[in-house]
């Protein structure tokens, strides 16, 4: 039998970076050059496979427009792991990211959360080093990537290594009482209805 592992994956990180492109990227494969900013919460789902071990992820997309956001506390609690996001074409949203940082220590309940940093829109001119992200990403003690959800490179890759590490930190997914869920049981089933009541891309 089959197990599904379910995590709780938060993206953050100013508006416009790209959090709902990137997500949009790995859950379709889509890009769209126009999309709407982010109004409260958003979630997308999908089912990846990790050293063997079978991955359920719920992404929890939230606005970087402060007016636009709502609801904090619960959406970080109980996450495994958190990508945060910048522009490499705006120095401004590096800059920024330590305050994402701040409010990730405040809210987070899970205290070796493994963290992600991405500098996104690589396809474009940049105005941010990669060394420079390297060392935000160092300095916080994070992974560090950068890609491009609108010509896909890094999406899988990131995902993949956040995903890797969180299964590879002792206690951090193994107590969750939503880890372990049997898959095509009923078990299964009633979990993840009332779990996540939402479309999955698989
Ligand atoms: P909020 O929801 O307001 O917090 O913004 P967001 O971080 O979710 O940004 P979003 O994904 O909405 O992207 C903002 C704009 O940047 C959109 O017009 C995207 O098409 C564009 N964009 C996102 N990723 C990339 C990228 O990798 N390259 C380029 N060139 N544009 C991108
Ligand atoms: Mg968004």
């Amino acid at each position: 039998m089959d197990y599904v592992t379910a995590l709780k994956i938060l993206v953050i990180g100013e508006s416009g970076v790209g959090k709902s492109s990137i997500i949009l990227a790995f859950t379709t494969g889509d890009y769209n050059a126009s999309f709407p900013a982010t109004i409260g919460v958003d979630y997308k789902c999908k089912i990846m496979e990790v050293n063997g071990v079978k991955v359920k992820l719920g992404i929890w997309d939230t606005a970087g427009q402060e007016r636009y956001r709502t609801l904090t506390s619960s959406f970080y609690r109980e996450a495994h792991g958190a990508i945060l996001v910048y522009d490499v074409s705006d120095p401004k949203s590096l800059a920024k990211l330590k305050e994402w940082v701040e409010e990730l220590q405040v809210y987070s309940t899970k205290k070796n959360i493994v963290c992600l940093v991405v500098g996104n829109k690589i396809d474009k001119a940049r105005q941010v080093t990669r060394e420079a992200g390297q060392d935000f990403a160092q300095k916080h003690r994070m992974l560090f990537i950068e890609s491009s959800a609108k010509t896909q490179e890094g999406i899988n890759l990131a995902f993949e290594e956040l995903v890797q590490k969180i299964i590879e930190t002792p206690g951090l997914w193994e107590s969750s009482p939503s880890s372990n869920i049997r898959v095509g049981s009923d078990e299964r089933r009633q979990q993840e209805s009332s779990c996540y009541d939402y479309t999955c891309t698989i």
